[in-house]
């Protein structure tokens, strides 16, 4: 594996290749490398990136404290067979404040975007210039951020980037926890809690499966169920998975949620199956 922390050899090196890339900020696990293989059946050559992004964390976030283990993320990527890491330092993708910035439309601003406002600003600024540097012709991102995924999508479509956007399944603990860096901050009492966010968007799927439709309610109950077990929810949202807004009866669902475990937010999804056969 070839790793490269400076755009001007990243180009030479890159030159004539059929990229499919996955951006990432490092610290990476099982789901991590899931997108890398799945990355390898949409470009001869496979890029990842590790760069932690200033730009997406409010000065009160954890950008100081986020992990930090890139001997180890070498190791597993050579592993899974990624052919070149780009790994800039701050001074390479932001040699000057980043002034010229990408800002997402309306509906970056909810969900995640209410409780991180300047997230997906932040997030869409810097997909852009790894796009740019690395020019691939897929890119893979993780399910687990939905509306990431749904913000680079619509980033994709609107600026007519050539570039195809591939999502990559949520990777999950045996217990059923989303695989996250974030992981890593809880506690072993907070470790075996966890699960307990996933199992709440199961309960809430087979509540509408059933043939719930009253879905503020499930929202409320599930959010309270949460409280109740010590968590901070910041949100449990059922949408609508084509653009998550509020649904209607017929649409494809996706039960969204964020909840804080102690000083620890987690967030997950989960799509909700059609129990119709329409
Ligand atoms: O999902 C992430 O790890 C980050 O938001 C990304 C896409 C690498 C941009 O910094």
């Amino acid at each position: 594996m070839d790793i490269i922390p400076r755009i001007a050899d990243l180009r030479t090196r890159l030159a004539g290749e059929l990229v499919a890339f996955v951006p990432t900020m490092g610290n990476l696990h099982e789901g991590h490398l899931a997108l890398m293989r799945q990355a390898r059946e949409h470009g001869r050559c496979v890029v990842a990136s590790i760069f932690v992004n200033r730009l997406q964390f409010a000065p009160h976030e954890d950008f100081d404290r986020y992990p930090r283990t890139f001997e180890a993320d070498c190791d597993k990527l050579r592993s899974v067979g990624v052919d070149v890491l780009f790994a800039p330092d701050e001074k390479e993708l932001y040699p000057q404040p980043q002034a010229f910035l990408v800002e997402p439309p309306a509906f970056a601003n909810m969900l995640e975007g209410e409780f991180r406002p300047g997230f997906f600003r932040g997030v869409a600024t810097v997909v852009l210039k790894l796009f740019n540097i690395v020019q691939p012709q897929a890119a893979v991102f993780g399910q687990k951020d939905y509306q990431q995924l749904m913000v680079v999508r619509e980033m994709v479509k609107q600026l007519a980037l050539p570039i195809r956007i591939v999502a990559g399944q949520t990777a999950r603990a045996d217990d059923g926890l989303a695989l996250s860096s974030r992981n890593g901050y809880l506690s072993a009492t907070e470790r075996s809690e966890a699960p307990r966010l996933y199992r709440t968007l199961q309960a809430v799927a087979q509540a509408i499966q059933a043939g719930r439709h009253d879905f503020a309610t499930l929202e409320a109950e599930a959010m309270e169920k949460l409280v109740e077990n010590q968590w901070k929810p910041d949100y449990i949202a059922v949408r609508n998975q084509a653009d998550l807004q509020l649904p209607a009866l017929t649409d494809r669902l996706v039960i969204v949620a964020a909840a804080w475990l102690g000083k620890t937010r987690l967030i997950d999804n989960l799509e909700v199956a059609r129990s119709d056969p329409a």
